[in-house]
């Protein structure tokens, strides 16, 4: 094929140094996936790399029915430093049906460039639909470990059965990832990661497991955080084994930050529009993305950079799934004390600022996006894969209300427009699923969380966290006030796995013995099924 991109900056020549290279070009090339990348074989680097350069391992994501993004990032010198200089590397790549590459089925070169931290992001196109594949990638002499992954049924086509593991908040140094090994038995079809990938936090006490570093305030500090979790084999290992569905929450910038206000964690940074825009390119390198995502995030990316990360694609005729930021869009949190973003638990009657119906989670666009792809959902299952508990949870009982205003109960105009668009639209069958809060929560989704008679129109299943710790002891008494639940805990760790067939969901709790130990065992908390088309929770 002829070279596409005459003049390209990967010349080797040395006036042509990336560092004077157009910054957007060279991203825009990185990011572009690079399957349709061919360049002279002379034009390409290849530099001598000593040592492994795939120590973070490889990744998939972002499955539709005919392409999948294969991920790896180079990163040959241990946890806190790269060897690579400069320059791009190139990183050529395989898929194959089968494991041992007897039946490449695509193969092809791309661009690790510096600028995104010799991160690989590959754009598989023209892929049969619903059938699993394998893939690696290869610098040098030196190759990959071998990833597995999978693309979904055509949309609309019949697909008997889908399972997926939800999962979120795993703070390194609070134990260890454990649960990912045990989901891995399971053998998802996806992932679905919902927030907290990092937390920018420096140490904590009592660490299970050291180091983490200082407080993450730099590009440099983000992509050390995602190399030192990337370090986990468990967590590889489940990356290797199926695609990825991911969105974020605020530990991946900062604790409790809302839109374009500064969070609440460590010092005031001199500017939160770059240390937002660090974390979102730091984002974009480390997970398998579609370049897609990168909106603004290319140009000036201190000036207010975004990363379209909210999405939604189809499992055949059997299910949708939505994926919703609810981080970077935000209004801030109502009736906060200082003037920082920050969570507190609020009583309405003491904060008029709270049922503002201009008040936004989403943002208006994603808002007006979500109402239109429910407008185009699955006559099957409609999966709502989002950051944090939906349902309303009422702290006490009695005449003064306590509601935690950093989620859904902060939001109550938002979360009552989302709830008439899944009416509106009659979405068939919606399962929200959720993380954040560290805690198992399991409930039916109201019409109306400020009517107890209101009917239920679909079921959430809030998971708990892969390793980060919870406040504990409360749940039960939190569990009789809001009686939309049905089962709550705050015990334990790990994730959740949802099965589905047309006619039925089950979903187990899976939680591992002690977070504490790097071979803790697994097992289920509480099973629960539900019939389509009936949005009642029955216990197993
Ligand atoms: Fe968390």
């Amino acid at each position: 094929m002829d070279d596409p991109f005459p003049g390209a900056p990967f010349a080797p020549s040395s006036a042509n140094r990336p560092a004077s290279i157009d910054r957007r070009r060279l991203l825009q090339l990185a990011a572009a996936g690079a399957a349709t990348l061919w360049l002279p074989r002379s034009a390409w680097s290849q530099p001598r790399i000593a040592g492994d350069p795939f120590t973070l391992g490889v990744a998939s994501g972002s499955p539709t029915h005919d392409s999948v993004v294969l991920w790896t990032r180079l990163h040959p010198q241990g946890l806190f430093g790269s060897s690579l200089g400069l320059d791009p590397v190139t990183v050529r790549w395989e898929i194959a049906q089968d494991e041992k590459f007897s039946r490449i089925v695509q193969k092809g070169q791309s661009i690790a460039a510096a600028a995104l931290a010799h991160s690989v992001h590959v754009e598989v196109p023209g892929l049969e639909p619903d059938r699993w594949y394998y893939y690696r990638f290869m610098v040098g002499n030196a190759e990959s470990p071998v990833g597995r992954t999978r693309t979904f049924p055509a949309p609309g086509a019949e697909a008997s059965r889908l399972r997926v593991a939800y999962a979120s908040c795993q703070r390194w140094e609070h134990g260890y990832f454990s649960a990912y090994r045990h989901m891995r038995q399971d053998d998802p079809d996806v992932v679905l990661f919902l927030g907290d990938y990092i937390y920018e936090y420096p140490n904590a006490k009592n660490a299970v497991r050291v180091p983490t570093g200082g407080w993450v305030r730099t590009l440099d500090d983000y992509r050390r955080r995602y190399a030192l979790h990337k370090s986990d084999g468990d967590l590889q290992a489940m990356h290797a084994a199926c695609p990825w569905l991911v969105t974020w929450d605020d530990h991946e910038v900062q604790n409790d930050y809302a839109g374009q206000k500064e969070g609440n964690s460590g010092a005031p940074v001199a500017s939160f529009a770059a240390l937002r825009a660090a974390a979102y390119q730091a984002y974009y390198e480390h997970m398998p993305l579609r370049s897609a995502v990168l909106t603004r995030a290319l140009d000036g990316l201190a000036k207010g950079a975004e990363l379209r990360i909210h999405s939604t694609v189809r499992f055949g005729a059997l299910a949708s799934f939505y994926l919703l930021d609810d981080r970077q869009y935000r209004a801030p949190q109502a009736c906060t004390r200082d003037g920082r973003s920050g969570s507190s638990t609020i009583d309405p009657a003491q904060c008029a600022e709270w049922a503002d119906p201009e008040r936004t989670l989403l943002g208006p666009a994603q808002e007006r996006w979500l109402d239109d792809a429910f407008a185009h959902g699955s006559a099957g299952w409609n999966i709502v894969g989002q950051q944090t508990l939906f349902g309303q949870r009422e702290f006490r009982s009695g005449p003064v209300r306590s509601l935690w205003n950093d989620g859904w109960d902060g939001y109550p105009a938002a979360r009552a427009r989302m709830l008439a668009s899944m009416r509106k639209n009659m979405l068939a069958n919606p399962v929200v699923l959720g993380g954040d809060v560290h805690q198992n929560w399991v409930g039916h989704v109201k019409a109306d969380y400020a009517d107890p008679r209101s009917p239920s129109i679909g079921v959430e299943f809030c998971g708990t966290s892969i390793s980060s710790r919870a406040d504990e002891g409360q749940v039960p008494s939190q569990l009789a006030r809001n009686p939309h639940f049905v089962f709550a805990d705050s015990e334990r760790r790990g994730y959740g796995f949802v099965e589905l067939t047309a006619k039925r969901l089950t979903t187990s709790l899976r939680v591992v013995s002690d977070v504490t130990l790097r071979d803790a065992t697994i097992e289920t908390l509480a099973k629960f099924s539900v019939e389509a088309g009936r949005s009642a929770i029955v216990a197993e």
